[in-house]
């Protein structure tokens, strides 16, 4: 019932709309409704009481529940299960704990993690204000297309932070995001696989929103905020919603099509491209220059002695000789 409340404050919210009608309209006491609009202030919106006049929905909520993110999604997204937590060990972990039996894709926020997951083993910082987000998808591709999605996925964040924020980020393959050189998106993709199927993937997706503190040193040098970016403080549920409808047009592209019409803009939106890079990889170290990527989302390097290597993500580290890009 409170996503019926506050779906009616939404459509209401260049105007205002009366408790009484509010009731009427959904068949519940007066009262009820007064209780639904307390909890939905108490998730952070501020909803104005004028006279004679009802409600009026000012701001949006700071939660990444379902009711909140719904009104942003496409039609064709507005039946996908969102499940949200007040707070969780790993949001990828938990898609994983809850893909049991014939369970659906679904959707799962977090406002805070206590253990987040980065790439390569790394712990990904996870303070109250940002976006810490999986996706549970099932899919037909075959294991050995799954880094490939990765790479679309990282096109769907930058399409979102370009929809929401008019921001133009790029891309330090295989899938961070990067504006003005520092990091405001990392990607983390797993998958439960058997030798030539997958029953599902993970694709983990952690956004720099608002949150200022609660970082490491080391991380607070490295990262950006979309808030620092564009100046202004984010609607997460805003934004929450465009990064679903972003990122599963890209995937559901990438499912149809792999990367081949995508790869293009890919390489545009790179930040690596005749950069001058370090490879770190089980067989040690490597400077050279980012020359492309391929259709299977490989990096084309050439390194300094001139011959040309197609390096797949997860394997190698990569580094700009000069920091972080
Ligand atoms: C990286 O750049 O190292 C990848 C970071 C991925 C972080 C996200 S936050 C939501 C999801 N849950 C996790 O534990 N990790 C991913």
């Amino acid at each position: 019932m409170r996503s019926k409340v506050y779906e009616l404050l939404f459509q209401n919210r260049d105007k205002s709309i009366s408790g009484e009608k509010i009731s009427d309209m959904l068949g519940i006491s007066r009262a009820a409704v007064w209780k639904h609009i307390s909890a939905i202030k108490a998730d952070g919106a501020i909803i104005e009481s004028i006279n004679n006049k009802g409600y009026l929905l000012i701001s949006l909520p700071d939660k990444l529940k379902k009711e909140y993110v719904m009104p942003f999604l496409k039609q064709d997204y507005k039946n996908i299960d969102i499940k949200w937590m007040e707070s969780v060990d790993s949001t990828n972990v938990f898609a994983k704990r809850n893909a049991v039996g014939n369970i659906k894709s679904f959707i799962v926020f977090s406002e805070t993690q206590t253990a987040g997951k980065g790439r390569r083993g790394r712990t990904w910082e996870s303070p109250k204000g940002n976006i810490y987000m999986s996706f549970l998808l099932r899919t037909d591709l075959a294991p050995d297309k799954i880094s490939g999605i990765t790479l679309a996925a990282a096109m769907g964040v930058c399409d979102a932070i370009k929809s929401y924020a008019s921001i133009v980020s790029q891309i330090k393959w295989p899938n961070d995001i990067i504006i003005n050189a520092k990091k405001v998106c990392g990607i983390l993709t797993e998958m439960c696989a058997e030798e030539d199927s997958v029953e599902y993937i993970v694709i983990g997706i952690g956004i720099n929103t608002n949150a200022v503190m609660g970082y490491s040193d080391e991380v607070e040098d490295k990262c950006i905020s979309l808030k620092e970016a564009s100046g202004v403080k984010i609607d997460r549920p805003e934004l929450a919603g465009t990064v679903i409808n972003c990122v599963l047009a890209r995937t559901e592209e990438y499912e149809k099509f792999g990367l081949s019409k995508m790869i293009d803009e890919y390489t545009k939106r790179s930040c690596m491209m005749g950069k001058e890079l370090v490879i770190d990889s089980r067989d040690g170290k490597k400077t050279g220059t980012a020359q492309g990527f391929s259709e299977d989302g490989m990096l084309i390097f050439k390194d300094d002695s001139g011959e040309i290597l197609k390096i797949r993500a997860g394997e190698v580290s990569v580094r700009g000789i000069n920091g972080y890009i």
